[in-house]
C-alpha cells in the first residue's frame, strides 16, 4: 500500500456511487482524484516507481487505463501502447477474448506495437476480476514481451483478480 499521506488523496479522490452502472453495484469513480492536480501527480509517481529503469513500454488498457499509463510511461521514460476494445485499432492486431458475467469481451493490441523482448509494464485504474488483466498480459507474450509487472490504482480484492495473474506482479496503491 502506498505511504499515508498519499493514502489520504487516494481515499479523498475515489467515489463510491451506488447502483451503477446498474443496481446494486457500487462504482468506484476516480474522476475526483484525476481532476485533482497534486493526486494526479502523485499517483502517476507512486504507480511508476516500483519499476523505475526496467521498463520500456507501458501498455493502458481502454479507457480509464489510459489516463493513467500514459504519464506513467513517461514517469519511466518509456513508450505508451494501447490495448483496445475490438475493432478500434486500425493496423494488424492480436486478439484476446475473456468471459463476462454475461457473454465475452474481446481486446486487440498492434503486432508491432514494441518490438519482441520488450520489457513490458501493464497498467489499468481497476483490478477487478482480472479477465482484462490477464488478457492483455496474453497480448504482450503473443507480440514476444516480457511483462515486468501489472500496477493498478486500486485492487477490489474480494474479486480475487490475482488469482487470475499467476506469475505476474501486481503492484496496487490501495484495495477496497
Ligand atoms: C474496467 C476497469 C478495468 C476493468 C477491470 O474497465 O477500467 O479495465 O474494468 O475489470 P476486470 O478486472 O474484471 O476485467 P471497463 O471494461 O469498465 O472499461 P472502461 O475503462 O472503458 O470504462
Amino acid at each position: 500500500d502506498a505511504p499515508a499521506d498519499l493514502q489520504r488523496l487516494i481515499e479523498a479522490g475515489i467515489r463510491d456511487v451506488p447502483d451503477f452502472p446498474e443496481p446494486g453495484v457500487v462504482f468506484k469513480d476516480i474522476t475526483p482524484l484525476l481532476a485533482d492536480p497534486a493526486s494526479l501527480k502523485a499517483v502517476a509517481e507512486a504507480m511508476a516507481a516500483p519499476f523505475d529503469g526496467r521498463v520500456d513500454a507501458v501498455v493502458g488498457l481502454e479507457a480509464r487505463g489510459f489516463i493513467l499509463a500514459a504519464p506513467v510511461a513517461l514517469e519511466l521514460g518509456a513508450g505508451f501502447v494501447p490495448v483496445r476494445k475490438a475493432g478500434k485499432l486500425p493496423a494488424k492486431t492480436y486478439r484476446e477474448s475473456y468471459d463476462l458475467e454475461y457473454g465475452t469481451a474481446t481486446v486487440e493490441m498492434h503486432v508491432d506495437a514494441f518490438a519482441p523482448g520488450s520489457r513490458v509494464l501493464v497498467v489499468d485504474d481497476v483490478l477487478a476480476t482480472g479477465g482484462t488483466g490477464r488478457a492483455a498480459v496474453e497480448l504482450v507474450h503473443r507480440a514476444g514481451g516480457t511483462v515486468v509487472g501489472f500496477s493498478v490504482l486500486m485492487e477490489l480484492g474480494f474479486l480475487k483478480g490475482r488469482d487470475r495473474l499467476t506469475g505476474v506482479g501486481v503492484h496496487a496503491l490501495t484495495e477496497a
